[in-house]
Formats: structure tokens, sequence, C-alpha cells
């Protein structure tokens, strides 16, 4: 009558998720370096290094290529898998990109070490997914379907089951709900955990973050439900915006059915190397502790700190609730889309014009246009008549797939930057972050100077003696937590992608 010994597995986020969360996406390579070593003898289930933010903001912060840190990360990491995040058909960007480049971009990623790929799209409309696993698999990578995990009249357990059903009909090896702004209550977690393993039957894994202060309850009931695997952060760099802390889900399952069989002594080292390396950076107040603003809200953590330095730049900062009551009914307006990467933006952003221009939808965004022309995919729900009229006119929103409007880019793109190539991914870099791509190749080329990076914690020791206050100055400023490439979204005209009109 014993227990089968369920070991839950591990998916640590430190080098991704958490220092996206709490440190603005900065964290850099050579902090990273000296404890892989460690890392690397714990037995996580996989590590997530890469992906989500980390690709933009290697060069456009940290003058780093991001291709050659995902080789750096693997050549120390060598028993480990290694695991990204994939914004679907936007890739590690904001828009759609056309099938040519996602499909060089998940064989770039898989040849330079990715061995599990993330997949989610922001409105959860499965044709945007359905490439970016179908190539992951013929990759010969695990693809790992995603749930992106809301709460809204349209959204219900049973919405959330037929998703993880019609993803392991794509292909997808496994399912991850991903709670992003820590939504995700106990009970819920054990219904849709439970529902899931039992009616689609694939290895279930959960990530939250612990913004509401209920993400280590909900994995404690997802294990009672039978999750195979949880999602958890460093303790220097745990909870607040980020994830539980690992050390403190080790230590509560040992012993148990669900133990994980991780060493905490080798735990415990790797949270003191982050401890050192995290005194280098300041970390906001707002991505600390808990925020139940998300409770009444659903706007994540990162989302709250954006809203709040887009109003701070406007000296309008007194207008801080109007948009927080704003972003629910623009998302209303919307069909509901999940708040996240880069309907949180879209949503986010025009919450803040309503707000300052004193008129709902007097000036709206093109990123909100192509919303609703269905660029961005099928809203989970019905979108507001009135506002569809106002802003398209007469013209119809799209039926199909939007990546299917897309023209090939790869050869073209080839063309435009040979003078910068030094390696093939160069040019996806370029493609999906065009101008941060150019100026980090001038960098790179010495044409430009080189960024002025913050000092780290090292440096900071050395010069003991210089004043708290120059260290502060010298400190990275972290105000724009969830930043946006401002020319997306404004300069679209500039840059089309889509088909006009
Ligand atoms: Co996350």
């Amino acid at each position: 009558m014993s227990q089968v010994n369920r070991k839950i597995g591990i998916t640590d986020t430190s080098l991704r998720d958490a220092h996206q969360s709490l440190l603005a996406t900065r964290m850099r390579i050579d902090e990273m370096m000296p404890i892989l070593e460690v890392m690397d003898q714990v037995g996580y289930h996989s590590l997530e290094v890469w992906g989500g933010a980390t690709f933009d903001a290697c060069m456009r912060f940290l003058d780093e290529d991001p291709w050659e840190r995902l080789r750096k990360l693997r050549k120390k990491l060598k028993s480990t898998k290694l695991q990204m995040l994939l914004r679907g058909q936007n890739l590690v960007g904001y828009r759609h990109y056309p099938d040519d480049v996602l499909e060089e971009f998940i064989k770039k990623a898989v040849s330079n070490g990715i061995d599990i790929i993330r997949i989610f799209d922001a409105l959860n409309d499965l044709r945007n997914m359905e490439k970016a696993i179908s190539r992951t698999r013929a990759e010969g990578a695990h693809a790992q379907g995603t749930i992106s995990y809301t709460i809204s009249p349209f959204h219900s357990i049973d919405y959330f089951v037929k998703q993880g059903q019609d993803l392991r009909s794509l292909g997808a090896d496994s399912i991850c709900i991903k709670d992003m702004a820590g939504l995700i209550s106990p009970f819920d977690a054990y219904e849709l955990v439970g529902k899931l393993k039992k009616e689609v039957g694939l290895p279930v894994q959960l990530h939250c973050h612990y913004t509401s202060g209920m993400a280590s309850m909900a994995y404690l009931k997802a294990a009672e439900a039978g999750v195979d695997v949880i999602d958890t952060a460093n303790a220097a760099l745990a909870m607040g915006a980020s994830q539980p802390a690992t050390d403190t889900m080790v230590a509560a399952f040992q012993g148990t059915e669900y133990d994980t069989g991780l060493d905490l002594e080798l735990l415990v080292r790797v949270s003191n190397h982050f401890n050192e390396i995290s005194c280098g950076y300041e970390i906001p107040r707002e991505v600390m502790g808990v925020d139940t603003n998300v409770l009444s809200y659903q706007i994540p953590g990162g989302m709250i700190s954006n809203l709040a330095s887009q109003l701070a730049e406007q000296k309008a900062t007194h207008l801080f609730k109007d948009v927080l009551a704003e972003v629910p009914r623009v998302r209303e307006d919307l069909g509901y889309p999940p708040l996240v990467t880069p309907s949180s933006q879209i949503v986010g952003t025009q919450a803040v014009v309503n707000v300052l221009t004193g008129g709902r939808y007097k000036m709206v965004s093109t990123e909100i246009k192509n919303y609703l022309r269905g660029l961005y995919g099928r809203p989970p729900g019905e979108v507001n008549q009135d506002l569809l009229k106002k802003v398209l006119k007469n013209e119809q929103p799209i039926s199909g797939r939007p990546a299917d409007l897309l023209k090939p880019q790869l050869e073209e793109a080839r063309a435009e930057i040979s003078e910068y190539i030094e390696q093939d991914e160069d040019v996806l870099s370029y493609v999906i972050f065009p101008n941060v791509a150019i100026d980090f190749f001038k960098r790179r080329q010495g044409l430009l100077p080189p960024l002025e990076l913050p000092s780290t914690c090292n440096t900071q020791k050395k010069a003991v003696h210089s004043s708290a206050q120059k260290a502060a100055q010298s400190s990275p400023k972290l105000e724009l937590l969830h930043y946006i490439d401002e020319t997306l979204l404004w300069g679209d005209e500039d840059n089309p992608v889509y088909p006009a009109g």
C-alpha cells in the first residue's frame, strides 16, 4: 500500500522570469556564470533561462547578444534541461511574425541549446500557437502548450480544460497553466489541475506569480491534485511579482509523497549567490510584497508599475485610481483578453489615454485598431460593437489566422543588413527588433560607443569609500518594468507589416 513516489519537478526561473519580474530583466550573463555549475548539480526539472523579455533586454540595455548568452548558458549547464518562453507567433516580440521567421527562430533556439519551449498566446488563440508547437516538435524539442489563466465572464475551468484538449490535439507534449497575474486561488488550482490531468492526460505544470500572495498555497493544492512540475525562483529573487521560493517549496514537500528530491544545501548556495548580486539592484517597492490590487482589477503586478510610470511621465499621478478602474472597462470592451504581453500593454496604454484625454477612445492607438481588425487573433469574448464601428468604420475584421496575411521576411531582411551580419541568427534579431538590433550591431562593430552599464555589486564593494548616494545613483533605474517598444506601438504606419486598410 505504499504510495507511488510522484516526485514533483521544479522549474527554476531565476535566470529569466524572476529577474524580469523584479529586476526589470537586467541580470547579466557575467552575474549568472559563477553559479551555473552549482545550479547544474541541483537536479531541477528544467531551468527557464531565455525568451520573454530577455531577448530584447540583452541588446537594448546590456550590450549582450541574446544568442551568445544562450550558448554560454548551454556550455555550463551540461545536464539540466533549458527552457524558454515563446509568445506564440509573436516569438519574443510584440506582434506577429511570418512563418519563415518563426520556423528559423525555433530552429536556431533549439540548435543553440533550448530543450523545452513554453508556447503561449495572449488571447489563447490556438491558431497563433499551432505553428510554433509543430515546429518545436519537428526540431526535436519539447513543446509545452500554454493556457494563459485569467478571470472573466468568458473564462471558466471548463473553458481552460477544453483548451488543454485542443493543445493536445495540436501536438503539445505537456500543458502549462500560466498564471501571470497571480490570480489563481488554491481551490481553483486544485480543480483545474485535477481536471486537466484526468481529461487531457498530459503532464501539467503550474506557473504562478506571487503578486496576490496565493501562489504557494496554489502550488500545495495543485500538488494534491497531481501537478507534475511547479515554477519557482531562488529565495533571493522570489515572491512579490516573481515566483514562490524554490527553497521554501522544496522544504515544504520534503519527506512527503510530493518530495522534490532536491538538495537544500545546494539551493542555499544558489540563493546566496543571487542575494549577493541582487545588492547591485534597487528592487522597486511596487514589485515586492503582496499587492491585492490584482484581485480587484486583474492587473498583473508588472503592469501596475508600468501604468504608474506612464502617468508619472505625464505628471498625472493623481489619476492613478481612475486608470486602475479604466483598465477592466477597456478589457471588457475588447472581449476580455487575458492581460499578458502584448495585450497588457495595449489595454494599459489605452486606459491611460482614455483617462488623460478626458474622453473614452477619443484617441485610439494603432495597436487597438489592429486588435479590433483581428490582427492579434480572436478575442475570447465579444468586442464592444460601438467601439468596433467607431474605429473600423466600414472595414471588416479578418476571420483567418493573422500570420497568414504576412509575407516571408527573412530573405529581404538578410539583404538589408548584410554589412552587420556576423552569424545567421543576426537576421532574426533584426527582424524582431529592427531599431534595437541595428544599434546593437553598430556598437558591436565599434561604430557607436558601448552602452554605459550600471556598476555591479562587486565594483560597488571595491569602491567602498564612495558615498552611499553615489552608489544609489549608479544603480539601474527600474521604473519601467514592462517597457514597450514605442516604435512598434505607435510607428506602425512607418513600418507596415500588415496590409493597410
Ligand atoms: Co511569468
